[in-house]
């Protein structure tokens, strides 16, 4: 509650853009009322759900996402990003599938940087191209990678190559340096794993050494209780998994939310076909709640589909499925500091866990708060 207060009020001397819906629609949330809400100030698009690696647990690489291939259109991503630029802070390129294998991903960052939006984005790192990251003038791009060496990486990035990451990751670094207006901000992400976590010492090193501006260090999601047997780590510090029940075959969060998501409240997510989701825990689109190439976004978001979403969220959210393996997401950051120097940042759902074993590493410890950007659902 504290941080809550806190936040508020940086938002009220600072007043950045969206800062009166997020307080409006957080208040909304907290008193459990679902609307009618000021627009959301936060949007995730998905540019394909498309991608060249094949990781385990995510739907789109195990091959068993529900919904169609596709990549999202240009234009109605234009017309999409035209209706949100009034009241919308910050875009969430991505959700599932690699973002930059849709060729006008770089345009399209493009187009909503110029509508004022901050965007972040996150890449398996294979095929960026760093000319079209500058020129795209994204605020925030993720790396993520699976391990130090060839071997550890592709144990989860199926069809992953270390080196060509890295020698994107490079290019990138070097790109920025020599375009000293560019606003880029550089994260390398390790999603922690059984097979990779000895060597998160070495990454953070390693991440420290070359340049970037944050290194992520991602506790892990499974969808079973066999997943996490043959995934989860031996250092328990990295699970946001309940211990006890997952030792009687249970896979839950340590810490469920009780009928309530501030998440939902202030932000919605757009898959590539224009349609409707709550948020990246539906990867599937088992709760279309409209779609944004029929319907105005403000339609939808207080429309009755939405509503009715919101309304089980506050009544009945244990029987809510996308909810199940899902600890909540706070509320969206609208504030984003420049970076100062090097920093690493715990993206745990377990905020009573964000010590992780240094091994005397160097750097400045600057545990974070749960954050959106950004597991797997
Ligand atoms: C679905 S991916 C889409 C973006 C891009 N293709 C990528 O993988 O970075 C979104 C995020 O989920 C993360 N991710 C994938 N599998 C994960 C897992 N099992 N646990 C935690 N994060 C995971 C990725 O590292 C990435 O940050
Ligand atoms: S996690 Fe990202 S890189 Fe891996 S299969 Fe899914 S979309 Fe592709």
């Amino acid at each position: 509650m504290l941080d809550y207060a806190k936040r508020a009020l940086a938002l009220l001397a600072r007043r950045p853009k969206g800062w009166n819906s997020l307080l409006f629609n957080t208040v909304m949330a907290k008193t459990r009322r679902v609307g009618p809400l000021m627009m959301p100030v936060h949007i995730t698009i998905e540019p394909t759900n498309a991608c060249n690696l094949r990781c385990p647990v995510c739907e789109t690489g195990n091959g068993s996402m529900a919904r169609p291939t596709g990549l999202l259109d240009f234009d109605r991503y234009c017309a999409l990003i035209d209706q949100v630029a009034p009241t919308t802070a910050v875009l969430m390129f991505y959700f599932m599938g690699e973002p930059f294998l849709n060729k006008r991903a770089y345009e399209m960052i493009r187009y909503a940087r110029q509508k004022g939006l901050y965007v972040e984005t996150c890449t398996n790192g294979d095929f960026v191209d760093a000319k079209g990251i500058i020129y795209s003038d994204v605020n925030d791009i993720s790396f993520q990678i699976g391990g130090m060496t060839q071997q550890t990486h592709e144990v989860y990035r199926v069809r992953g190559r270390l080196d060509r990451v890295v020698a994107n990751l490079h290019g990138l670094i070097e790109e920025r340096r020599a375009c000293p207006q560019s606003n880029v901000k550089i994260s390398v992400g390790f999603v922690v794993m059984k097979h990779n976590e000895h060597e998160v010492p070495e990454f953070l090193r390693w991440a420290k050494q070359i340049g970037v501006d944050r290194a992520n260090v991602i506790d892990p999601c499974v969808r079973t209780v066999e997943e996490g047997k043959e995934m989860l780590p031996e250092d328990r510090r990295y699970w946001f998994y309940d211990e006890a029940a997952f030792a009687q075959g249970i896979l839950k969060p340590k810490h469920l939310p009780d009928n309530e998501c501030t998440w939902i409240w202030n932000s919605v997510t757009v898959n590539w076909d224009g349609s409707v989701v709550p948020c990246c825990r539906d990867p599937n689109g088992k709760h279309v709640l409209g779609n944004v190439f029929d319907t105005p976004l403000a339609e939808i978001w207080n429309g009755s589909a939405m509503r009715e979403f919101r309304r089980r969220i506050v009544m009945e959210q244990g029987k809510v499925d996308i909810c199940r393996l899902c600890s909540g997401y706070g509320v969206p950051q609208l504030m984003h500091p420049p970076p100062a120097g090097f920093e690493i940042k715990r993206l745990s759902l377990d905020e009573s866990r964000l010590d992780i074993p240094m091994d005397g590493v160097p750097v400045t410890w600057r545990p974070a708060t749960t954050d959106h950007s950004k597991t797997t659902s």
